[in-house]
This record gives C-alpha cells, structure tokens and sequence, in this order.
C-alpha cells in the first residue's frame, strides 16, 4: 500500500464539530479502495484516550529525540525512548504519539498533556476559546512534518512507516506543509480548505513560539495584515490546494469568499482543485439506519412513520403543509438569521419546522423566539445529538441549508440521501449538488431540490412558498424524493481524484 498521513483537529468517530470531522474520518476507508493506506494524526485530547484505552504503547520515529526533532540516522532504535519531542521549549513540554485503531481509522493521537488535556470541546473550553490555539495546532503540525521527515516505526517492524504525502486540513494543520518546506522535506503536501473563515490569524508576538522562520513574515510568506495566518503559511507551501466543492474553489478567487485570501489562491490557481466530499454510505443510509424505521426508494412507506415520530418528538401538532427540518451550526455563515424574516407565509400556508443546532448566543435565542412565535408548528431542540440528526432526515420532507457560503456543506447531501428535499442557497457546495426546480428541470425530469439566491429573506420566502407549491403536486414530490435518494453521493468519486492527485504528487504509477 502507498502511504499517506492525514492531519486534521477533528475525525469522526472520535471527536467532531462539524462536517471537517466526518470527511476526515470518511477519507481513510475511501482512499485504501485506491490502494492508500491512510493514517490520522489528531490530538489526543480526554475523549480520544478514552476511545483508544487502554492506551497503546507509544511508537517511536526514527528521529534522535531532543532539540527541535533533529533528524537521526538509519532504522529506528528498538530502545529510542517514545517521544516524538522530549525539548521542553518546543511548544511548551514533550509529545509523544499513540497509534491505535478506532471503527476502522489507524488513528495517530497526539499525547502532550499541556497542551490537550482539557475539558470541553476540541477548541474551547468553559471560559471559551483557549488563548494557546495557535501554539496547540502549530504543535500539531510540527508533529505531522516531523513524522513525515522521520518515519514511524511499525510496532513489529523493521522500516519505519513514512508517508509518501502529507494530507493537512484546515488552518489548524496548515502550518504542516510549511514545516516540511522550511526544513527541505521532500514528502509532497496538500492543504485542504474546508472553509476559509477560520485563517489561524494570530498576532506576530507569537512567531518565535509557533517556530516560524523570521524571514517569512511577509507578504508572499505567512503574514496576512500585519499578523500570522496559519492558513496562508499552508496555502503559499503546500504542493497541490483542494477545496471541497468545485463552486467553491472558483467562488474562493473573489474577496466575498476569499475574506483576504483570494490574491493567494488566484497566485496558486494551477495547484488549486475542486473535489466534492461524499457522504459515508454505511451511516447515512435509510435502509440499513438503526435509528429509524428503515425504508428506501422503491418503498417509501416508512418515512411517513419517521414524519409522525418527528412530530411528537418537537411537540408539534397537526403539520398539514411540508415539515421541513435544519440541522447546524448556528453561526452567521448558515443564515439562520433569514429565518425571522422569511417564515410567516410558509407557516400560514401549513409548513412546519423542526430545528436542531447550537452555536452563537444570538442564534440559539433567535431560533426559541421563533417556537415561541409559532407554537405547535416550530420545534427548536438546542444542543448536539447525533442520533436526533437522524431521525430528523428521515422524518423531514425537506431540508432548509441557506448559507450564505458553504464550501461543501454534507446535510443537503444526507438530505438528498434520506428523500428528505434540499432547499439551498446558490453557493458553493449547495449549488453543485441540488438540481434547483424550475421550467426548464421539471421539463427535463432533473430537479431534486429547491436552489435559491440571492442569500437574503425575500429569496428564502419565495423558495419556501415555490417548496409549498411543489409539496402540493403530490406526483411530482413523489418523483423528486425518489430522483433524489437515488443519486449516488458516496465516496467513490472522490477518492478516485484525491487518489489520482496523491499518486500525481508522489510520482506513484
Ligand atoms: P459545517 O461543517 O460547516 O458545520 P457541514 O454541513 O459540512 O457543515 O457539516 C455539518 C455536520 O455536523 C453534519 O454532519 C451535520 O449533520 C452535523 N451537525 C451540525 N449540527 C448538529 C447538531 N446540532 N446535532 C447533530 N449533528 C449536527
Ligand atoms: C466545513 C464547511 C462545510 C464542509 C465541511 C467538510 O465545515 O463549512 O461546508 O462540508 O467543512 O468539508
């Protein structure tokens, strides 16, 4: 198997905030049927040592441990201590790392207490963000150059394992490709864009800390307006770019969707590439989901008992119009705050509404203001439930998504999986998954959703009331569910690309 080591802040099944964690998690399975062996490196923050408890031994690298991870010669040392660092100036105390395998992922976690061991979620804690997020996944990232540069060794082994790619995604690993530029390491890297609002920005003060090289802090380097962005670090070093839809890796050369960075990605354009995430068929499936009445394309039967149930678990009554359901962050870039704006005539008209999420204050108070305003037929659950998410697809006759960016975006996709409609903004990911409704699609037979634009409340109004209207015509609904759920948006496809860039990159046959 050809090698590749991915590296990332979140991976399902261990720990997960958002879509990032699910595509992570997703890609190790997808990619071994391309004949890559993927493993992931995350932090090992409480929840992850629990799921690899007991803990496994830690493995070595082939490095001499001590001052920065100076490069060490030959195989490695049966009796090399364990750590992947012991310099207690680098990133504020010693790392090591744990391999083991969780459902499935050879998972690389990485053990330094200072700087994981903490309540709370992968980011924040209960006084909020912690002030050392960028020390934590510079940290991170060096631990992934550092492997790459080095090797691991096999448990039972004698050549290390040591990728031929290095896979980052995200600002909190985009230091990761920097590293292995600055220290001359010739394994190839990719950066992922999962979504370019977060930029790892961080003031300059704190260069000497992450080991930035001082002669990089400039424009073509790693400064972004007087500070550090560890987004831009990965952006400018890393060999090939993706991003998780094509839409958005075209939409990312424009300042609206860039947010600053669109000079570097129109710099980089050759190395930029679009890849569609999938979805993970053996979770999001209606057929074989324990958490629901199982039912499928060609036997629709069950989804009205999951409609039923989902009713009575938001406390809704009668919903004689299409009960539509959200599930998400709630932050400004899902557009929730169109909501308020947006529902009179859709609920006037018998639609209903069922909405789990957490995020912003602002937004979790908006959300309850509207159960308030329209009791028994808006239902708001705040907080994380996965199984919830579930029962939501499979009971929802349509899904509302109205981001106002969606770099890929994975509930319209389950939405479209589980007959549930998608009703989307035109951006990014949304617009190169959803077929919208519209003369010219209905005349084709094409249309699996409802696309909207532009993102504000009077478009969000009429795509709810053209969401009624389609509702109505019962055959038609009919023939968009089924169109829908029999779209194939497993991983296959896109492991195939990554899996070509990977072997492109590498110089694999
Ligand atoms: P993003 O990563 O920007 O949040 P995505 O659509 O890519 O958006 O992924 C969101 C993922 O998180 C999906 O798997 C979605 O089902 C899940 N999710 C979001 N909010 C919740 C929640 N409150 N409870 C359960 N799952 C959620
Ligand atoms: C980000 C994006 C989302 C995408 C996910 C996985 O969280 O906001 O659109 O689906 O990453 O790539």
């Amino acid at each position: 198997m050809k090698r590749v080591l991915s590296v990332a802040s979140e991976a399902v099944p261990l720990v997960k905030t958002g879509g990032l964690a699910d595509v992570v998690g997703a890609l190790p399975g997808a990619l071994a049927g391309q004949g890559w062996d993927m493993r992931v490196l995350i932090p090992a923050y409480p929840g992850v040592l629990e799921r690899l408890a007991p803990p496994p031994p830690p493995v070595t690298t082939t490095a001499v441990p001590g001052k920065g991870g100076r490069r060490g010669k030959g195989a490695p040392q049966a009796d090399a201590p364990a750590v992947l660092w012991s310099d207690p100036d680098l990133f504020g105390g010693p790392a090591r790392v744990l391999a083991g395998q969780v459902g499935g992922v050879q998972v690389l976690a990485l053990d330094a207490p200072h700087l994981y061991d903490r309540p709370g979620g992968p980011y924040s804690g209960p006084a909020g963000d912690h002030w050392d997020n960028a020390e934590r996944f510079a940290a991170l990232s060096w631990a992934a150059a550092a492997i790459a540069r080095d090797g691991l060794a096999e448990p039972g082994g004698d050549t290390p394992w040591r990728p031929q790619i290095l896979h980052a995604h995200d600002w909190q690993a985009g230091l990761a490709p920097a590293y292995l530029k600055w220290w001359g390491v010739d394994v190839p890297s990719i950066l992922t864009i999962h979504n370019m609002a977060f930029q790892g920005r961080v003031g300059p003060a704190k260069r000497a800390a992450l080991r930035l090289p001082a002669e990089g802090f400039q424009r073509d380097g790693y400064e972004f307006w007087g500070d550090i962005s560890t987004l831009k670090a990965g952006l400018m070093n890393a060999d090939a770019i993706t991003t998780v839809s094509p839409r958005y890796a075209e939409e990312l050369m424009r300042g609206e969707f860039g947010l600053g960075l669109e000079g570097v990605i129109q710099l980089r354009a050759g190395a930029v590439h679009g890849i569609l995430n999938g979805i993970d068929d053996t979770v999001w499936n209606p057929e074989t989901d324990p958490a629901i009445t199982p039912y499928s394309a060609a036997r629709l039967t069950g989804k009205a008992i999951n409609r039923k149930a989902l009713q009575a678990e938001f406390n809704l009554g009668e919903v004689p119009g299409p009960l539509l359901i959200l599930v998400s962050r709630l932050t400004p870039q899902k557009g929730i705050d169109l909501l308020p704006g947006a529902l009179d005539g859709f609920i006037a008209a018998g639609g209903g509404l069922a909405i789990l999420g957490s995020g912003d204050p602002w937004a979790e108070e908006m959300v309850q203001g509207l159960a308030a305003r329209f009791p028994g037929r808006v239902g708001v659950k705040i907080g994380y439930d996965e199984g919830l998410s579930h029962r939501m697809f499979a009971g929802g006759d349509a899904v509302l998504v109205p981001s106002r960016f969606e770099p890929c975006g994975l509930t319209q996709l389950y939405g479209l999986r589980y007959g549930c409609v998608p009703v989307v903004s035109a951006v990014g990911g949304l617009a190169d998954t959803v077929i919208g409704l519209s003369p010219a699609t209905e005349a084709a037979g094409a249309a699996t959703g409802i696309v909207f634009h532009p993102v504000d409340d009077l478009a969000l109004r009429q795509a709810l009331q053209r969401l009624t209207e389609a509702w109505a015509d019962r055959k038609g609904w009919a023939a968009m569910v089924k169109r829908g759920m029999r779209t194939d948006w497993g991983w296959a496809r896109s492991a195939a690309a990554y899996g070509a860039l990977y072997d492109r990159l590498s110089g694999q046959p």
